[in-house]
């Protein structure tokens, strides 16, 4: 069988892969090699059948070997490596969940149920390199590709409310601190029934201001209790770089738009950073090309995939089936919220949420092992 060599498998993206994979039973299919950056020689984690000792990840001799790579271990690593190995002559498949590749010509961003015709079409003309998606991109083409692949999409506004997660392990243990100190800083007084509720919003915003610079390392300021409506680096335009990815990632995504030789579809936002923990959260507002009606709209995404659920526009179903808490941990891409707005028919609204290192980042890289290994 192939050799998969498998790298970053340790993180918290690696992590939900393993698992990912372990309940696929994708590793009775091939034969793993676990790379590490730190503890080369090391033992393999039990998948592991004939090559019991961790690899280096930096020895570019032992990657060669492998037909496949699949890296979790982040885009400096992808920068370091990735170049190295294909100079070395290596033309085995590259499964990439990190961003430095992602947009390079011959690199497919990878979501194979919304896009298998461009895997597909990468993959006959001797296509090796395939990229994960942004999280909030993918989990928002899981939800409404359908609108898209029936060309029915003139532009999408989106506004995101996007967790912790998005940004790393360590993130949501600030987040989660945070709580507990903006907690313990008035628990007396919420133990007190008579207390007064403006005392202790004066406390909590007192605390959070007086947050030290180790309690926000990872987000700069806090987040508990407050929101950031900036995420990614400064584009020096006024664009955040997840706001340009935005429309960047999704024409790219559905084979649309510039090296694709048709008009890139104008999608554009705000992305903004929320106490959730696991769940990237968007609203969505759609110029259509034309007026269709919301029971169609409804049909068509129903039917996109095996993950999209419609979610009723009533109140009760939002409230139990559309929320991060709702569908953490859960393959289910919901979509609700669906209705014609004032502005007119052709504008339409609609919320999803989708588990950000689900489909947002481990299950299109495992799906395409198995499309490589098919
Ligand atoms: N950039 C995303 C976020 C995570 O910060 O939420 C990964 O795509």
């Amino acid at each position: 069988s192939s050799l998969v060599g498998l790298v970053g498998w340790r993180g918290m993206v690696g992590s939900v892969l393993m698992d990912r994979m372990q309940e696929e039973k994708d590793f009775d299919l091939i034969e793993p090699l676990f790379f590490s950056t730190s503890n080369a020689g090391g033992a393999a984690p039990a998948m592991a059948k004939n090559e019991k000792k961790l690899a280096d990840a930096h020895d570019i001799r032992q990657l060669a070997r492998c037909d496949i790579i699949v890296t979790c271990q982040g885009g400096d690593y992808t920068n370091e490596v990735f170049p190295k190995l294909r100079a070395a002559g290596w033309k085995g498949h590259w499964i990439d969940a990190a961003s430095a590749l992602r947009m390079k010509d011959d690199a497919v961003i990878i979501l194979d149920p919304v896009n298998m015709p461009v895997i597909k079409n990468a993959l006959a003309k001797g296509g090796n390199n395939w990229i994960g998606g942004n999280c909030t991109v993918s989990c928002m083409l899981m939800g409404v590709g359908a609108l898209y692949k029936a060309g029915l999409v003139e532009w999408m506004n989106t506004q995101t409310y996007q967790a912790a997660s998005g940004g790393g392990a360590q993130h949501m243990r600030e987040l989660l601190t945070q709580y507990g100190t903006l907690n313990a800083e008035v628990a007396n007084l919420l133990d007190d029934p008579k207390s007064a509720i403006l005392e202790i919003d004066r406390k909590v915003i007192g605390r959070q201001r007086a947050l030290s610079a180790t309690e926000t390392a990872n987000f700069g300021v806090p987040l508990g209790g407050s929101l950031i409506p900036w995420i990614d680096k400064d584009l020096g335009d006024g664009m955040s770089k997840e706001e340009w990815k935005g429309m960047a990632e999704t024409n790219k995504i559905m084979g649309q738009g510039e090296g694709f030789g048709t008009p890139a579809i104008p999608v554009d936002g705000f992305c903004v950073r929320v106490g959730a923990m696991r769940c990237h959260s968007q609203a969505l507002t759609f110029k259509l090309k034309k007026d269709v009606p919301v029971a169609d709209i409804e049909a068509m995404i129903a039917a996109d995939n095996d993950w999209v659920k419609v979610v009723p526009n009533t109140k009760e179903a939002t409230l139990k089936d559309l929320t991060p808490v709702a569908v953490t941990g859960t393959m289910s891409i919901p979509v609700g919220r669906i209705r014609k707005l004032a502005m007119g028919p052709e504008y339409l609204g609609a919320f999803t949420v989708g588990d950000q290192l689900l489909w947002g980042a481990a299950e299109p890289l495992r799906r395409m092992l198995r499309i490589l290994l098919e």
